[in-house]
């Protein structure tokens, strides 16, 4: 029982840029998202109006944004932490944002510098402004399978974060996998209960990092639960700045790979966009980890 169609939620140039040490310059940040606009994806997260100096890689969100914003039939959502950070990206024009919750009391501290209440407490205006202005928001929930400093997740700790963030009025959930630690069986389980709370399953998206090899198994898991928008980023570039053993995202290549595979409709054109994740690794001077990229990408 699998989706006709999946959309896919890339993430390279935020999630996947987002920890590199050296600065991207904005035009190849650019050049980046109109290739991956190319080759098909119609949602490409931008970047982050963070605090420049918690995430360095990003403080061009002012000078990028402008540059992609023009692209045809693309939605271009950006991350933002606060009030701060949305009058920011309204201040551009954006039309989608995400606010970016954490399932622990850790990752909220780490990555927000806040306890989880604080967290939810500033992000409510945020959602009830956004969602005034028409604009839409998603919700990440990070750390839904474990998390480095606490371990195990209970499945209601996430179930409440992902109610909390629903009632707000987040448009969508997105459920991180921010370590890499889940695997299909967790997947189940995490859907099944938010089905039981009565979170609707095409408002859940999910994110899966690769770090244990169970990105793909964790997708079918998903897609087989009902979901059917995915996160993925290019190349199977990132990690996260903020959670120690966070390794790249499950690559958008292995996964449209997979999904071509069982029949099911992307709109990606692969060639292209392994082209551009060869093209970007030779920017960043490494190969790409995703082995689709590696079989398809040789000269
Ligand atoms: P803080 O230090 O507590 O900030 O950081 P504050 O509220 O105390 O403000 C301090 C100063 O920062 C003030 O300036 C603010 O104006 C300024 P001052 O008055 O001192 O001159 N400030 C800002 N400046 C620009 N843009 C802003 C902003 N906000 C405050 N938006 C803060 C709190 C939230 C700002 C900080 O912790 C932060 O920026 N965190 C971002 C961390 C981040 O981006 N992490 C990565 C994304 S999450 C992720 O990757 C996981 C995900 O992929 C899913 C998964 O895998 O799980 C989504
Ligand atoms: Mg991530």
């Amino acid at each position: 029982n699998l989706p006709r169609r999946v959309r896919i939620h890339e993430v390279g140039a935020r999630d996947g840029l987002q920890n590199e040490k050296t600065a991207v310059p904005t035009e190849v940040k650019a050049e980046f998202v109109r290739r991956l606009a190319g080759a098909g994806l119609t949602t490409i997260e931008a970047t982050s109006f963070v605090h420049p100096k918690w995430v360095p890689q990003l403080a061009d969100a002012e000078q990028l944004f402008p540059l992609v914003s023009d692209l045809p039939g693309v939605a271009l959502p950006v991350l933002v932490p606060n009030r701060r950070g949305l009058d920011r990206a309204l201040a551009l024009g954006a039309r989608r944002i995400a606010v970016f919750a954490s399932a622990t009391e850790s990752f909220a501290k780490a990555n927000l510098n806040r306890t989880l209440d604080e967290s939810l407490a500033v992000f409510e205006p945020v959602v009830r402004h956004a969602k005034d202005e028409g604009v839409h928001v998603r919700g990440y929930v990070s750390m839904c399978f474990g998390d480095p400093w606490e371990g195990a997740v209970p499945l209601t700790q996430v179930a409440r974060v992902c109610t909390a963030l629903r009632d707000m009025g987040c448009d969508e959930l997105s459920l991180g996998d921010t370590i890499g630690v889940a695997t299909p069986g967790h997947v189940r389980a995490l859907l099944s209960l938010l089905d039981g709370e009565g979170v609707p399953v095409d408002a859940i998206g999910v994110h899966f990092h690769d770090t244990y090899g169970q990105a793909l198994a964790n997708t079918l898991a998903a897609l087989e639960s009902g979901v059917s928008t995915v996160d993925a980023s290019a190349g199977g570039l990132g990690g996260c700045p903020y959670a120690r053993s966070a390794t790249g995202n499950l690559a958008t290549e292995d996964l449209v790979w997979m999904l071509h595979g069982l029949g099911i409709e992307t709109g990606v054109d692969l060639g292209r966009l392994t082209a551009t994740s060869v093209w970007m690794a030779e920017q960043l001077g490494r190969p790409s980890p995703s082995r689709t990229v590696r079989a398809l990408g040789k000269p």
